[in-house]
């Protein structure tokens, strides 16, 4: 899919369906927080949230203890979402509408997490352009926390092709600059309970 279209099929799921009607909607981020209280030096710290979308992820994270949070997302109407939900909140939060393979830099975060957003680069170039930015973004210490479709999960998510990863496969993309240190599974159920099975990989850079 060229770029201009990516970027509309995006803005047209958000304004066409409700959040409860998207196969990935969490009523509670339940393992991504897990992970993060777990193992993120929360007290100070910096997070971004790539593809965040409308995720509620970003209402726990105001209610933690970072000094700097933000959300990018392709679709600005995810974004502008999310910040009415979030109402004054929102002022305390940085809103960047971008592709995350062409943006040159978002700044310097401890942690960055992605949720079901990685697996969607198909093309090699794009997941290297990624990968780059991430490793220009966390210093050394930082954490990559990224969940993808598992080598059992499915082979499409909102109608598009993804890649499918466990730690292994996801350790080579991401190179010997970012070690794993934690990885987990989970059985994510759908609005219309289908199952669908993810991958889960913290990896710190080195
Ligand atoms: C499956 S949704 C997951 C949303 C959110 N992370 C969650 O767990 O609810 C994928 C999100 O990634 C965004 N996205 C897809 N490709 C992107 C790209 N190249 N750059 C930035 N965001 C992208 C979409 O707009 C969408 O919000």
């Amino acid at each position: 899919m060229i770029k201009t279209s990516l970027k509309t099929h995006w803005e047209d799921v958000y304004s066409t369906r409700g959040e409860t009607s998207m196969s990935w909607y969490q009523a509670e981020p339940r393992l991504s927080l897990e992970l993060i209280r777990d193992l993120a030096p929360t007290l100070g710290a910096r997070i971004i949230d790539v593809g965040g979308g409308a995720s509620v992820l970003v209402d726990r994270l105001l209610d933690l203890s970072f000094t700097r949070i933000a959300v990018l997302d392709i679709a600005e109407t995810a974004l502008a979402r999310a910040r009415s939900r979030l109402g004054n909140r929102a002022e305390r939060v940085e809103w960047i509408a971008a592709d995350v393979t062409e943006i040159e830099d978002v700044g310097i975060f401890d942690v960055w997490h992605d949720r079901a957003v990685f697996h969607f680069l198909t093309e090699e170039s794009d997941r290297r352009r990624y990968v780059a930015l991430a490793r220009r973004t966390l210093p050394a210490g930082g954490l990559l926390m990224i969940a993808c479709f598992a080598d059992d999960g499915p082979r499409r998510c909102s109608d598009l092709d993804i890649r499918r990863y466990g730690a292994e496969s996801m350790g080579a993309e991401l190179g010997a600059e970012f070690a794993l240190v934690r990885q987990a599974r989970e059985t994510h159920a759908t609005p219309w309970n289908t199952s669908q099975a993810f991958f889960y990989g913290v990896f710190q850079r080195q």
